[in-house]
């Protein structure tokens, strides 16, 4: 057989799979939510961070949703929902604290589909609270902002590359954050729960979602995107590389390239790197910090 009826005989039998498994284990779990100001204040850094990236809109200034632009056309059009308190078009609504937490940990939502963009198995549990603390606030962000960011419309094949894009992770608790003061390991955590490693890696299909450095090219770049414009765009090689890498960067130099878009040599960064404006500089320095303790890896990113 060629390796071309191969492909399509496997990619057959995932839509099978596919159309049959639609129902997930449902969030089935006890939930005490901790409020406080200071978990408040640290959820909207990580709310603006994390889920901003997607569910930000910058013309209603709330977290009403919107499109996933760099998405490649074959997934048809995907709109990130609004997740603002609005009992019309919002998402959050239906959700208890319970599945709240389950849907970012595993990728599930409470009526048990898998959705693969935002899945955060490791996510520290504190962080986790802090983000539904956030959420559930009187923040302006997150008060109802009546409005329907699109409908999502996934063409067969955008389904099929979604389900070959990740399963449902393990719903893992009792995770904590990692020391304050010890700025590599924090900067691996927030490299894995913003998701940088998702976008600065070889590939989205072959990303390890419970031990990102394990994932294929991790940090090396390459992956093709589209910019604002629906031109290509190759994420950077985050590896402390000199020449092909971010080894020639300085801490304020990484600090402006990340939250406003300005790479070394006064290079314009597109979408969709732009949206950690909120990352704060400790979070920058700390990241910076653990991208130089990577194996330097030579790559050269197309576009560069
Ligand atoms: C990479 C982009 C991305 C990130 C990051 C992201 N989301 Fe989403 N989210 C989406 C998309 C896209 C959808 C809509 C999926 C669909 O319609 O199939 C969605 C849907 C949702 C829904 C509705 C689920 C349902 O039942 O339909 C909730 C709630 C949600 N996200 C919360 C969050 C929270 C909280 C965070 C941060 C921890 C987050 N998201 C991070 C892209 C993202
Ligand atoms: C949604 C995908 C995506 C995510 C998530 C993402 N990036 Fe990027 N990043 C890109 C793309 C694409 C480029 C290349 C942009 C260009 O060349 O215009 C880029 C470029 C960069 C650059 C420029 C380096 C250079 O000199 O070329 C830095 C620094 C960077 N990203 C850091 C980060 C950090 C840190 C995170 C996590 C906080 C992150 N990125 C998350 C897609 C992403």
């Amino acid at each position: 057989m060629t390796k071309k009826i191969v492909l399509y005989l496997l990619a057959l039998s995932a839509i099978a799979i596919y159309s049959c498994k639609t129902n997930y284990p449902k969030a089935d779990l006890r939930y005490t939510l901790i409020e406080s100001p200071a978990a408040r204040e640290r959820g909207e850094n990580l709310t603006w961070n994390v889920c901003g990236q997607c569910h930000y809109n910058r013309e209603t200034g709330k977290f009403t949703g919107t499109q996933m632009k760099d998405l490649p056309k074959f997934m048809g059009k995907v709109y990130a929902a609004n997740i603002t308190q609005s009992t019309t078009y919002g998402e959050l609504h239906q959700y208890t604290n319970a599945e709240l937490a389950y849907l970012i940990k595993t990728g599930i939502t409470h009526d048990g589909k898998y959705i693969p963009y935002m899945i955060r198995p490791t996510m520290a549990d504190d962080d986790v609270n802090d983000i539904i603390s956030y959420l559930r606030s009187e923040a302006p962000e997150v008060k109802p902002g009546d409005i329907n960011p699109g409908n999502t419309k996934i063409k067969a094949f955008g389904k099929l590359a979604t389900q070959l894009s990740g399963k449902p992770q393990p719903y893992l608790t009792g995770i904590k954050r990692p020391a304050k003061d010890d700025a590599v390991a924090s900067g691996r955590y927030l490299v894995d729960i913003i998701g940088c490693f998702h976008c600065h890696s070889k590939s989205i299909i072959s990303l390890n979602y419970l031990h990102a450095e394990e994932s294929k090219g991790y940090m090396a770049g390459g992956l093709k995107f589209k910019d604002e414009n629906g031109r290509k765009v190759w994420a950077s090689n985050l590896s402390p590389d000199k020449e092909t890498g971010i080894g020639m960067y300085t801490n304020a130099e990484f600090f402006m390239a990340v939250t406003h878009g300005k790479a070394l040599g006064g290079r314009e960064l597109r979408y969709p790197m732009k949206r950690f404006k909120h990352l704060t500089q400790k979070q920058s320095d700390d990241i910076f910090a653990y991208l130089k303790t990577l194996p330097a890896a030579h790559h050269v990113v197309k576009g560069r």
